[in-house]
This record gives structure tokens, C-alpha cells and sequence, in this order.
């Protein structure tokens, strides 16, 4: 799909890339979305950390397991939502990845987010959000709102969270990040308050 020279990116994963010297030298390797290529809700992340770094999925070092937790009271699972990363390999030290970097891997998650075409994208903490809509926000403060997100021809609605890793440094922000999520289950078409089989995502 790509025809740049050193990268191999079939739409939705990139499987070789050398655009970022500092990322190419820190990163094992690179880490892509994981989920279903349908999924109603996408999740967006910064980049990945160590642990995602060693085991090439997103979100499964401290932060996955509270997304986990938040995903499951939802009624949801780890199976039935996307997640990725603005940034798909990790950076030195886990500093926050520069404009150069988010701009280098931009293309990437937008044609995932346009070929996904879910019915939410979350974004978890503010990398994200200020890299997806373009300008600076308070995160803490716009949690839980929504706004349209417009990639290419294709329109979207992002819904606004904290990071799960702000509900460890943080307890009292630990209610409206499991509300926020619960949100993202409610705008895909889970309806939250029902038992199993209430969900009406379609590939559960
Ligand atoms: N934090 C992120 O933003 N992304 C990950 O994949 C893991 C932790």
C-alpha cells in the first residue's frame, strides 16, 4: 500500500518502518493495533512502553490491566475493542513521543482509524487527544466529551478520556475513567445496564 522506501504498511499494520532514527534505536520492536479490524470502539494510546515494547501489544503492562478492569465492568472485553498508540514503537526512556515522531506514524493510525471505521474512538490521555483534534486541551477537564473527528472522507466521534495510567498515580480519577469507558460501550451500542447478551456489538 505504501510505496516508500523501507516501510511495509498494509493499511491497518506496519511491519517495517525506519522514519524515526531515535525510535528505530530504542524500539524491539513495532507494536500495532491489536483487535478486530471491524471493532466499534478503538482505543488510542500514546506509544508503546516497555512491557508492550517486550510483548508487542499495546496496553498490557499496569495501564491494560486498569483498561481491562474498566472494559469488563462496561461489558466489554479486551476482544471486542481495537487498541493502538499514536506512536507504534516505543520511545527511549519512556519519554512522551516528539511532533516529529507523532507526525512520522500519523499516516498510520489514520487509515486504521478510516479502514476500522468504528463507531467511537477513545482517547486515552492527552497525546492523544491533542494530536487527534488538533489542539491543546485539559484533559481531566473534557473527559467524557465527545467530538466529531474528521479523517479524510470518512467522519468520526471521538469521546475524550484520561489515561489509565492517571487512575494509579491518581485514585480519584479512577470513577470517571470507568464512567468515561462505560460511555464508550454506550456509544458502540452496549447497553451496560443489561446481563449477557444485551450487547448488540457485532462480534461477541
Ligand atoms: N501507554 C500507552 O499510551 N500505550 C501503551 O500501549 C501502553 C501504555
Amino acid at each position: 500500500m505504501d510505496t516508500e522506501p523501507g516501510v511495509e504498511f498494509d493499511g491497518r499494520c506496519v511491519t517495517a518502518c525506519e522514519r524515526c532514527p531515535d525510535l528505530v534505536a530504542s524500539r524491539s520492536r513495532i507494536v500495532n493495533g491489536v483487535g478486530p479490524d471491524d471493532a466499534d470502539v478503538v482505543f488510542v494510546g500514546e506509544a508503546p512502553g516497555a512491557t508492550e515494547d517486550e510483548e508487542g501489544e499495546p496496553f498490557v503492562g499496569r495501564s491494560g490491566s486498569v483498561l481491562d478492569e474498566a472494559l469488563r465492568e462496561a461489558g466489554l472485553s479486551r476482544a471486542d475493542v481495537r487498541i493502538t498508540n499514536c506512536v507504534r514503537c516505543r520511545p527511549p526512556d519512556n519519554r512522551d513521543p516528539t511532533t516529529d515522531e507523532l507526525t512520522n506514524c500519523r499516516g498510520f493510525l489514520e487509515s486504521e482509524l478510516r479502514t476500522v471505521d468504528p463507531a467511537v474512538v477513545v482517547t486515552l490521555g492527552k497525546v492523544p487527544t491533542q494530536h487527534l483534534l488538533d489542539r491543546s486541551v485539559a484533559v481531566t477537564k473534557e473527559a467524557g466529551s465527545v467530538h466529531d473527528l474528521r479523517v479524510d472522507d470518512v467522519s468520526l466521534r471521538l469521546l475524550i478520556s484520561v489515561h489509565p495510567a492517571a487512575t494509579l498515580y491518581d485514585r480519584s480519577q479512577r470513577e470517571g475513567f470507568f464512567e468515561t469507558i462505560a460511555e464508550a460501550a454506550r456509544l458502540a451500542g452496549v447497553d451496560t445496564d443489561g446481563g449477557p447478551g444485551q450487547s448488540s456489538l457485532g462480534d461477541f
